[in-house]
């Protein structure tokens, strides 16, 4: 299927992911339930790393661990050979117990606490991407204090617009994250990091927004990174050469949606690095991407149970499922676009408008407003495509409704990798 090839039909009509029959999925453990694709994780994994081949800076990618962590998930990216984002002490403690090697974690953050600073410090994680001069001085007097020398790169605004939501951009000048390039801002940053004893500059950083179709923003992102590591490099003597550009490739969550093909996506950035590197007399840098969703994204489904039907005559269809905006809070916070089908009558056509509401007191909580899916009866089971990243990661508990336990499946087989939460953990720190 299009989202992602290891998702097929059998031939009792059935949604299959990676030969395992969706209904029997939801059958075995339960709705709401978030179905991964092991194998499409791993190929995407791959991919991502062979796009570095023969380019000559060298380069890897780190897995953005916010689009779904789980130990489960860190060990995949860990055995795959990626390095690892990590954005919060939580991110940071997952990856520590699930075993993953600490030289590969880049530790993330717009406001990093003293704690979360102290801890990827004495964890020795790799790097500590700096969004701000207050966490400069912070990270400063917390390496003197333990006696240890802080690697860090600093987050970068590129001042580039990429044309994609405005709640998911982040590389313009009006963003909270990062340094500023236009003002000198960053410039004034790494001066400062310099006369630090116990801070040593290993790289720069952005990320100028997250489900971006077109190379262009990358390749005008790069530009304006390498022009400044150029500039910073030769006027303060120093040779950094570790170039971060970030994640936000796109992926499929509708039919209209170009297919993406990552390696050529990687490679065209990467040729351009090159050319401008080439043209610069430059040494290519070292280069780090990002990619989240484009690992994790087509890789799950989200199965529910169908409830109420209810017709508005003139108005529209409501298709109850026994999940929402709180294991999906996407439609609710971007109006994010989905697919849907009926998993037990995936051969049919598509011929029922619906609205897929639901449970929580909102009206807002959908997953799409008059989407076509097959005609929908009470017990289907309804599954949703694409929902691999942003979504367990993003799930709440609002109304007190326990988290969807994560099923993994590889090739005929699954497994549970995040048990579903129970009502007793629901309270557990209730006192
Ligand atoms: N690196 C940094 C520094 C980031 O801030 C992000 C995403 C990524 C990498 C990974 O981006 P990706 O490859 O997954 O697009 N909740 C939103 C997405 C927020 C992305 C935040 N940062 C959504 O559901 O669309």
């Amino acid at each position: 299927m299009i989202f992602n090839k290891y998702i097929t039909v059998n031939e009792e009509g059935h949604l299959c992911i990676e030969g395992c029959d969706t209904t029997k999925l939801a059958k075995e453990y339960g709705t709401p339930l978030y179905v991964m694709s092991e194998t499409t994780i791993r190929d995407n994994c791959r991919m991502f790393t062979k796009a570095f081949e023969g380019y000559s800076g060298g380069g890897m990618p780190l897995f953005a661990s916010k689009s779904f962590i789980c130990l489960e998930m860190c060990r995949i990216a860990a055995q795959e050979g990626l390095g690892l984002d990590v954005v919060s002490g939580g991110e940071l403690f997952t990856a520590i117990k699930a075993g993953f090697p600490m030289d590969r974690v880049y530790f993330h953050g717009n406001n990093k606490t003293e704690q979360e600073l102290k801890m990827a410090l004495l964890n020795d994680v790799h790097c500590i991407v700096l969004d701000n001069i207050d966490e400069l001085n912070m990270l400063s007097a917390i390496a003197s204090a333990e006696g240890k020398k802080a690697r860090v790169s600093f987050r970068i605004k590129p001042g580039v617009d990429a044309h994609t939501h405005e709640f998911i951009r982040t590389g313009q000048i009006d963003s909270k994250f990062g340094f500023a390039l236009e003002t000198g801002e960053a410039f004034e940053a790494v001066k400062t990091a310099l006369s630090c004893d116990n801070i040593e500059i290993i790289g720069f950083h952005c990320h100028i927004g997250s489900q971006i179709f077109d190379t262009a923003p990358f390749e005008l992102a790069a530009e304006k990174m390498l022009n400044f590591i150029h500039e910073v490099n030769s006027k303060f003597a120093i040779d950094v050469k570790v170039l971060n550009l970030g994640g936000g490739f796109a992926i499929k969550y509708t039919e209209s949606d170009p297919d993406f093909i990552y390696d050529s996506f990687v490679k065209k950035i990467l040729n351009k690095i090159e050319r401008y590197c080439d043209e610069n007399g430059m040494i290519c840098p070292q280069v780090l991407i990002e990619p989240g969703r484009s690992i994790t994204g087509a890789a799950g489904i989200t199965l529910y149970t169908v409830g109420a039907v209810k017709n508005i005559p003139g108005i529209r269809n409501y298709v109850s499922i026994d999940g929402g905006m709180c294991d999906n809070p996407r439609y609710i916070l971007y109006k994010a676009d989905y697919t849907a089908c009926v998993a037990s009558k995936a051969d049919k056509p598509k011929d029922f408008e619906a609205t897929i509401a639901g449970r929580c007191c909102e009206t807002g909580d959908l997953i799409q407003e008059n989407t076509m899916i097959q005609q929908p009866n009470h017990g289907d089971i309804l599954a949703v495509f694409s929902t691999g990243a942003y979504n367990f990661s993003m799930a709440m508990t609002y109304n007190r409704l326990p988290r969807p336990a994560v099923v993994m499946v590889n090739k005929g087989t699954s497994r549970v990798i995040v048990e579903r939460q129970t009502y007793m953990q629901l309270i557990e720190n209730d006192i």
